[in-house]
């Protein structure tokens, strides 16, 4: 049977893009698949955190699988740190990588640019990808849902499970990425030619999962858009009211095609605003089934019996590469 591993960052609030991207897929695999959802924590210190908003975010987003509707009788959640096989692998991992192939991931290019400086830049920035690979080859994970900016980090884990493979014998699976057609790149509502990012300093351009639902249609109200006013697909040269499609369709099902045929002769204004109330509906009830398991004491037993699971699970992958690699008596 497959094995999907998936993990998202407790790092400040969860977006629409990270739903639509990524965890809402999650849900539909746990039927078919063994699955395996973590919160990982350790990729979130790669940059500074506050101990207790991280604490915080972390049992957030647990509960959040679960609000989405992730069932843990049917998957595994659990946090990574509780696990301490990822950190293990991750060395691992770290030193069967190259500088060369570090240096050339994108999201370590932009992050780091933003420091300037090398004297300042994280090292945890740097070898953030064979942690995440650690991630993924301790389950023998055969699929990994997650949006496009993750393309190339699953590429770097695919290379790393190879070379490991090739050099001491076969060991792990070589993980597939799995990205949807459409929805795998939500961009931001204010520069539509930019990812949505939890991070952006600019809130408008943005939709949180947990925010205060007239915020959002607010934001929606104020997305950037052009002006000639006809809702039509073209990422090209209509980047705003395209992305506006791509999450209508990601949440209706409707095509592009319906959408501009549906607006024939109407603004932007009204397919914002039937947008909003789209997002209103999908939006309200998983914030509900949210506040309410957040007083539940469910989502820690659930985090415990998944670290439990995850453990057994990932000391076997590990033994097995230590073994191979000599470091064992
Ligand atoms: P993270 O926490 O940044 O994002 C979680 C997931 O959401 C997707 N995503 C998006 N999808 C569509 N549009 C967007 N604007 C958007 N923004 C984010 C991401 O692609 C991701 O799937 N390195 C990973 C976490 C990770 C991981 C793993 C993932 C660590 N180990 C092992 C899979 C397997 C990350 O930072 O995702």
């Amino acid at each position: 049977m497959s094995t999907i591993f998936s993990g998202v960052q407790p790092s400040g609030e969860m977006t629409i893009g990270n739903y639509i991207g990524a965890m809402r897929r999650f849900v539909t695999y746990q039927d078919t698949h063994n699955c395996l959802f973590c919160v990982v924590n350790q990729h979130a210190i790669t940059v500074p955190q506050k101990p207790d908003e991280l604490k915080q975010s972390a049992r957030k987003l647990a509960a959040l699988y679960m609000a989405i509707g992730i069932d843990p009788k049917k998957a595994t959640i659990f946090i990574q740190s509780e696990v301490r096989a990822h950190a293990a692998l991750a060395w691992i991992m770290t030193c069967l990588s190259s500088m060369g192939e570090l240096e050339r991931m994108t999201q370590y290019k932009d992050k780091s640019q933003q420091h300037g400086k090398n004297e300042t830049i994280p090292a945890g920035l740097f070898v953030y990808p064979p942690l995440m690979a650690a991630d993924i080859l301790l389950y023998q994970t055969t699929h990994v849902p997650v949006g496009d900016d993750q393309k190339q980090h699953l590429e770097l884990t695919r290379d790393l499970a190879a070379r490991f493979n090739a050099r001491y014998g076969e060991t792990f699976s070589i993980p597939e990425p799995l990205i949807a057609k459409s929805g795998a790149r939500i961009m931001s509502l204010q520069t539509p030619t930019k990812k949505m990012s939890k991070s952006d300093p600019n809130n408008a351009a943005t939709i949180f999962l947990l925010e205060d639902l007239a915020k959002t249609k607010k934001k929606i109200m104020r997305a950037q858009t052009d002006s000639d006013g006809i809702v039509r697909f073209d990422i090209e040269n209509k980047p705003g009211i395209s992305n506006l499609m791509t999450l209508r369709a990601a949440l209706t099902n409707e095509t592009m095609d319906t959408m501009t045929a549906a607006y024939d002769g109407k603004g932007y204004g009204d397919f914002k605003k039937d947008l909003a109330e789209i997002i209103t509906e999908t939006l309200a009830p998983l914030q509900e089934e949210h506040k309410k398991l957040m007083d539940d004491p469910i989502v820690d037993t659930v985090l415990n019996e998944g670290a439990e699971k995850a453990h057994a699970l990932a000391e076997q992958t590990l033994k097995k590469v230590e073994g191979k690699m000599g470091l064992s008596r």
